[in-house]
C-alpha cells in the first residue's frame, strides 16, 4: 500500500469551494495562510499531481477533486462536485467497502489491484488508497491510479521477447541462408557460360532470386546490431512534429492529425534518428489502417508516474516516465496477430514485410523503454514509454 498524502493538505483540498472552472490563482488566494512547517503550496501541489485525488463527505458525495481525478473519471469538476460517487463508480464496487473500512478504523487503507467501472470508467487494474481526513465529519480522501498499462506490460513483456526472437531469426538466416546463397549464386554464374543460350534465363533466374533473398536477409541485419547508439536529451515533441511533417508529405497526406501534448514534459533520453524511425513506423501503420474517409491519428504525450521496469540481467530497475501514444480509428489489429504483433514477419497486409513493429520493438527496447498495444475495432493505441533524460539511473526499488 502506498502512503497517503498529508492529511492537512487533503483537508485543504476539501475546503475548496465548489466553483466549477474557477481559476487556480483565485482558489489559492482564498486559502488561509500556510501553517509553519507545512508545504506552502500544498494545494497547488495536489492540483498539479498526476494522481487522481478526491475527497468524499460522510455520504460519499464528492467534496473536492483535482485535475487528474477529472481526467480519470472523464468528468469535469462541476459534474463531479456534490454528486454521489456511486453515480460515477458502480455502487457494488469493493471501493465502497474500502471507504467504509477507512472510516471504521479512522485510518488509511489501500488495495493495489481493483476493478473500477462506471458509465464513463473502465479500469481493470486500479490502485486505490483511502485516507481518513476528518474522523469527526467522516471526510475521507481517495487516491486512484490507473495501473492497466503496467499490468499489461508485466503480463506480456512483449517487446523484449519479440526482440530476442528477431535477433535469433536474423542470426540464423545470416548463417544458414545467406552464406549458402552466395555459393549458389556463384555456381549459377559459372554455369551461365556453359549452358546453351536458350537456358541462360534459368541461371539468371537463380541469380535474381538469390539476390532477392539476400536483400530480405540484409533487411534483418539491423536486428543483430547490438552497438549502443549515442543517446542524449531529445525533445520528443520536436521528433513527433518532424515525423508528422514527413508523414504529411507522403503516406499521411489525407490523414487528419490531432496532437494532445503535455508541453511541460521534459526531454527523453534517446537517439533522435532511432526515435524518428520508431514513430514513422507507428504513424505509417496507423495511416495504413485508417478508413478511407474520416481517418484520424491522435498523437499524445503525458507523464506516467511510478513506472519502472527491471533491467534484463542487471537485477536493477529503470525509471520510465514519458508515454507517447499513437492512436487511430482504423479497423484494429486482427485478433489472430495480437499475440505475435511485435514478432518479425507477422503481417496482416498483402505485400507487408511484417518488420515494422519488430524494428520498433527493438529500438524501444534499446532505449530501455517499453511498447504496448491496445486495440479494438475503431480504436487502436500504441503506447511507447521512454526514460526521461534527467531521471535515467538506478531506482531504489
Ligand atoms: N495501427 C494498426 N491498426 C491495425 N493493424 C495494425 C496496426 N499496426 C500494425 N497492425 C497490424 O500489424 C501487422 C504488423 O505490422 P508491421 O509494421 O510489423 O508490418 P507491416 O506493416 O505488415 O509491414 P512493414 O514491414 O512494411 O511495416 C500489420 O500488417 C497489421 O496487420
Ligand atoms: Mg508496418
Amino acid at each position: 500500500m502506498t502512503s497517503p498524502l498529508p492529511a492537512t493538505a487533503l483537508s485543504r483540498l476539501a475546503s475548496i469551494p465548489a466553483q466549477a472552472g474557477a481559476r487556480k490563482a483565485q482558489r489559492r488566494a482564498a486559502l488561509p495562510d500556510p501553517v509553519a512547517g507545512q508545504l506552502p503550496e500544498s494545494l497547488a501541489l495536489l492540483e498539479a499531481l498526476p494522481i487522481a485525488i478526491l475527497s468524499l463527505d460522510n455520504d460519499n458525495k464528492v467534496a473536492s477533486v483535482n485535475g487528474a481525478a477529472e481526467a480519470l473519471l472523464g468528468l469535469s469538476r462541476s459534474q463531479l462536485l456534490n454528486k454521489a460517487l456511486s453515480e460515477h463508480i458502480a455502487a457494488d464496487s469493493p471501493l465502497f467497502a474500502l471507504i467504509e473500512a477507512a472510516r471504521a478504523g479512522a485510518s488509511a487503507v489501500g488495495e493495489s489491484d481493483m476493478t473500477l467501472s462506471g458509465p464513463r470508467l473502465a479500469i481493470e487494474h486500479a490502485a486505490v488508497d483511502v485516507a481518513m481526513v476528518n474522523a469527526a465529519t467522516g471526510l475521507v480522501a481517495l487516491v486512484l491510479q490507473d495501473r492497466d498499462l503496467e499490468w499489461r506490460l508485466s503480463q506480456q513483456a512483449v517487446s523484449r521477447d519479440a526482440v530476442r526472437s528477431a535477433k535469433a531469426i536474423a542470426a540464423m538466416l545470416a548463417h544458414e541462408v545467406k552464406n549458402p546463397l552466395s555459393g549458389i549464386r556463384g555456381a549459377a554464374q559459372l554455369l551461365e557460360s556453359k549452358v546453351p543460350p536458350g537456358d541462360r534465363q534459368l541461371t539468371q533466374l537463380i541469380c535474381e532470386e538469390t539476390d532477392r533473398i539476400v536483400g530480405l536477409v540484409n533487411g534483418l541485419e539491423v536486428f543483430t546490431d547490438s552497438r549502443p547508439a549515442p543517446m542524449s536529451a531529445v525533445n520528443i515533441h520536436e521528433v513527433l512534429g518532424h515525423v508528422r511533417r514527413l508523414a504529411e508529405a507522403g503516406f499521411g497526406r489525407d490523414v487528419a492529425f490531432r496532437e494532445e501534448y503535455d508541453p511541460s514534459l521534459p526531454s527523453v533520453l534517446g537517439n533522435r534518428d532511432q526515435l524518428i524511425q520508431v514513430f514513422l513506423n507507428l504513424f505509417k501503420n496507423a495511416a495504413e489502417a485508417l478508413p478511407i474517409h474520416g481517418g484520424v491519428i491522435a498523437i499524445g504525450t503525458r507523464y506516467r508516474p511510478g513506472l519502472s521496469v527491471s533491467e534484463p540481467g542487471a537485477g536493477s530497475r529503470r525509471r520510465l516516465g514519458l508515454v507517447v501514444t499513437v492512436q487511430d480509428n482504423g479497423a484494429g489489429v486482427p485478433d489472430a496477430l495480437k499475440a505475435q504483433l511485435f514478432e518479425p514477419f507477422v503481417s496482416g497486409k498483402s505485400g507487408g514485410k511484417g518488420l515494422g513493429l519488430a524494428l520498433v520493438a527493438k529500438l524501444v527496447t534499446d532505449h530501455g523503454g517499453l511498447i504496448d498495444c491496445d486495440s479494438q475495432p475503431g480504436r487502436t493505441v500504441f503506447s511507447v514509454i521512454l526514460p526521461i533524460a534527467d531521471s535515467r539511473g538506478e531506482a531504489n526499488s
